[in-house]
């Protein structure tokens, strides 16, 4: 571990040299290296690298509320909170091997959060690198309260692209989503493959992997998933990139979010009730 203005980040190593940056603040994961030490990951020039905000990059998790429809902040407080190392973890189901790389951590409700959401819960988070230098982050939400609770949920992931205008998603098309734009009604994709040309803020309702094709990098980040039925599609374009304070005025060029999330049907536990969300993001060249 290292600190950064006195805040713990991880660096995850795998042994053919691929790596990866994880923060305590809000368990984010800030950094993703190929092997050849090539950043995976959009960090804003303009991020800001101390609480109480989320960093405006990496991989911020958003619990127990996603956007702003809720009483609680915008994408819940876990974001915004210091996270521990759980040094003694109960074992994954599946089980995971703990040979590769990979660091445990723990958010529990605090005194303070249980005044604005009164639900004791357990959180803990796995990031792990595979030798090949593919990313697994693996959420287990547990119910220690008395009653149900429901939330929702997203990795929310700024991957690093080229050029936003040689970027297409595939695996989206024919599926319906949730447009943020127009207050989340609901439409069915028409197009082979989504690209951008304007400001994109939706939910797809698909629960099978996406994958964002980089053409000008050659290259296609593939998003596996488990346990998140919904996958966000995110970038600002012109207009709302000037609004954002810690993000530069062109940034919106060089990233795109595409999000495992659980959006449209909140995720509900019973008291002593656990969920696990999974993702496994890998990059592969393409032609
Ligand atoms: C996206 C939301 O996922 O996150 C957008 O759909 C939002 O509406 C964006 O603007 C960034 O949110 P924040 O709180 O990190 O600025």
């Amino acid at each position: 571990t290292k600190d950064r203005n006195g805040i713990s980040q991880v660096l995850l190593r795998s042994p053919r040299g691929a790596s990866a940056r994880i923060s305590l603040h809000g368990g984010q994961v800030l950094s993703w290296k190929t092997e050849s030490g090539e950043e995976l990951l959009f960090t804003s020039s303009k991020a800001i690298f101390k609480p109480p905000k989320a960093v405006r990059g990496g991989i911020p998790i958003c619990f127990p509320q996603f956007g702003n429809r809720g009483s609680l902040e915008q994408h819940g407080f876990a974001r915004n909170r210091m996270w521990i190392i759980d040094e003694n973890p109960p074992p994954l189901c599946p089980i995971e091997s703990n040979a590769k790389p990979h660091i445990d951590l723990l958010l529990k409700s605090s005194e303070d959060d249980l005044k604005i959401w009164p639900h004791n819960f357990e959180f803990r988070l796995r990031v792990a690198l595979a030798v090949d230098g593919h990313l697994t982050l693996i959420s287990r939400v547990r119910n220690v309260n008395c009653k149900t609770f429901s939330f929702s949920f997203a990795y929310h992931t700024y991957f690093s692209v080229s050029d936003i205008s040689e970027v297409r998603v595939e695996g989206i098309e024919t599926l319906d989503y949730l447009d943020n734009l127009c207050n989340r009604e609901r439409f069915t994709e028409q197009g082979d493959a989504l690209t951008f040309e304007s400001e994109v803020d939706r939910v797809y309702l698909t629960s099978s992997d996406v994958a964002v094709f980089d053409h000008e990098k050659k290259r296609t980040f593939v998003i596996r998933k488990d346990g998140l039925p919904d996958v966000v599609v995110w970038n600002p374009w012109e207009k709302k990139s000037k609004a954002i304070t810690d993000f530069g005025d062109e940034e919106y060029k060089q990233m795109l979010c595409v999000d495992g999330a659980a959006i449209e049907k909140p995720i509900t536990l019973k008291p002593g009730e656990e969920w696990t969300g999974r993702l496994d993001l890998s990059v592969v060249p393409s032609i």
